[in-house]
């Protein structure tokens, strides 16, 4: 007789940083024998200009099935909890009526009413954390009223962390009162319910955040599951799986890797800050100067609501030099034998990424928690160096060209890309057979089969 499959519903936070590493964690369950169904908003799925690979996807209502642009944020956060947990609810039960019953709800912390729901239909819940332990540990920390706000000094020590300017803390933290619903998700919602999931998740590896893992472990158990990257690009232990497959956005892929292959070895500089962050025109016209002045190639990721904001001349001026594109396979790209350097704004997965390939980093972080991961990359992983804003906030043209030049060249140079190397290795292993994240993964299917 053949013993039914343990269900995993993966729900992740309907934005491109939350989904690739879920959509990559629920590939992984998926290998292992669980089956899988992935659920996101009615208004994600309609936007969405690439769906590929295995995962089978459902849609929820988060109450605004046409999009919510011009909603605030707080007035977005109570409906989605309201409409999102019927519907949520809605579709286990639709799920269970056809034959295919829900074990397990694994849930983005930052929904984290998804809890309430699993255990309210009496399925158990893991929550995965889409951000770095330790940015995860800072939240906590604020949450638990060990970290007070608004910060008194100017440095922070955090047991287990190096120690913080507050210029490294998560922007939510550091300037506090910004994005008040953003603060009350991530510093209180998404950790007073967290000691009644079953599972905890965080997309990292053990070599990479060994202290903050071992700390966290002994308040939550947490397992690390990353790095969360198609495997094509760690072990190679699933084939098929060369790129992530959902996508809002459009790569221009022939255009970007043809471009690519002209290019000789570590020669051109990538930029790109994700999906969402939008920079200043005053900024953009400084990185466009820096890359002009660097006299290196340059291929610029520029979304198309950013690109009325680059500067007109700039392709005109460095006609064979530089190549600026809506969006690219970045995983392609950051694999890819041209490329030298990653001026990234240091989201967590861009972060990831570029360890797991062995990228040198130059980090501009914009918000959340991107300036924490800068300050890692630069202090603690040693694969990059995080720029200096002026007292505007805004990094000049000469600090882009400076930063270029020393990752590029010369012995700092060098000695960032022998540990980029080195991080590579061990993300690789992290994956192998009986690697941390592949035993931690294994025993959570095993786990879910005995239930
Ligand atoms: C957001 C937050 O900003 C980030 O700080 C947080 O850690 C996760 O959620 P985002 O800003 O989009 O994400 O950055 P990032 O985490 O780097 O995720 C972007 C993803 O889009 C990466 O997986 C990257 O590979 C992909 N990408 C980016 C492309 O595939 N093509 C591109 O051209 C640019």
């Amino acid at each position: 007789m053949e013993t039914r499959k343990a269900h995993c519903l993966i729900f992740p936070c309907a934005v491109q940083g939350h989904i690739n590493p879920m959509l990559q964690f629920a590939k992984r369950l998926q290998h292992q024998g669980t089956k899988i169904t992935l659920a996101t908003t009615k208004f994600l799925f309609k936007t969405l200009q690439e769906v590929s690979g295995s995962i089978a996807v459902e849609t929820i209502s988060d109450g605004y099935d046409e999009g919510a642009n011009e909603v605030p944020l707080d007035t977005y956060n109570a409906v989605f909890q309201k409409v999102g947990s019927e519907s949520l609810t809605e579709l286990i039960l639709k799920l269970k009526d056809l034959g295919c019953p829900v074990d397990c709800i694994v849930y983005d912390a930052v929904i984290p009413w998804a809890l309430g729901v699993a255990k309210s239909l009496g399925l158990r819940a893991a929550a995965s954390f889409t951000q770095s332990c330790a940015v995860n540990k800072i939240y906590y920390h604020v949450y638990a009223g060990l970290l007070k706000l608004p910060l008194e000094e100017s440095k922070v020590e955090i047991p287990g962390l190096l120690p913080l300017l507050a210029s490294d803390l998560p922007s939510f933290v550091s300037t506090y009162g910004s994005y008040p619903p953003i603060f009350q998700l991530v510093t209180h919602d998404q950790m007073k319910n967290i000691h009644e999931a079953d599972w905890i998740f965080c997309n990292t590896f053990y070599k990479l955040e060994e202290e903050v893992i071992d700390w966290t472990s002994k308040i939550l158990p947490v397992k690390t599951i990353g790095p969360t990257i198609p495997s094509m690009y760690l072990d190679k232990r699933l084939q098929d799986d060369k790129q992530y497959g959902l996508s809002p956005f459009n790569p221009m892929t022939n255009a970007c890797m043809s471009w690519l292959n002209e290019r000789s070895t570590s020669s051109v500089v990538y930029v790109s800050f994700g999906s969402l962050a939008e920079l200043d025109a005053e900024q953009m016209e400084e990185v466009a100067q820096g890359l002009r002045t660097s006299n290196y190639y340059f291929l610029w990721v520029v979304r198309e609501s950013e690109s009325n904001k680059l500067p007109k001349d700039l392709v005109k001026e460095t006609p064979d030099r530089g190549l600026v594109i809506s969006w690219c396979p970045q995983l392609e790209v950051l694999a890819h034998k041209s490329i030298g350097c990653f001026i990234t704004h240091c989201g967590w997965n861009s972060t990831v990424e570029a360890l797991s390939l062995g990228v040198p980093m130059i980090g501009m972080p914009q918000w959340t928690d991107q300036s924490t991961n800068a300050k890692f990359v630069m202090d603690i992983w040693k694969t990059g160096i995080k720029t200096q804003p002026d007292e505007t906030g805004i990094v000049r043209r000469d600090v882009i060209h400076e930063c270029i030049s020393v990752v590029m060249e010369g012995e700092k140079g060098q000695e960032i890309r022998k540990n980029a190397d080195n991080w590579k290795d061990l993300a690789r292993k992290a994956f192998d057979q009986g690697g941390s994240s592949d035993k931690n993964i294994k025993d959570f299917v095993s786990k879910l089969i005995q239930f």
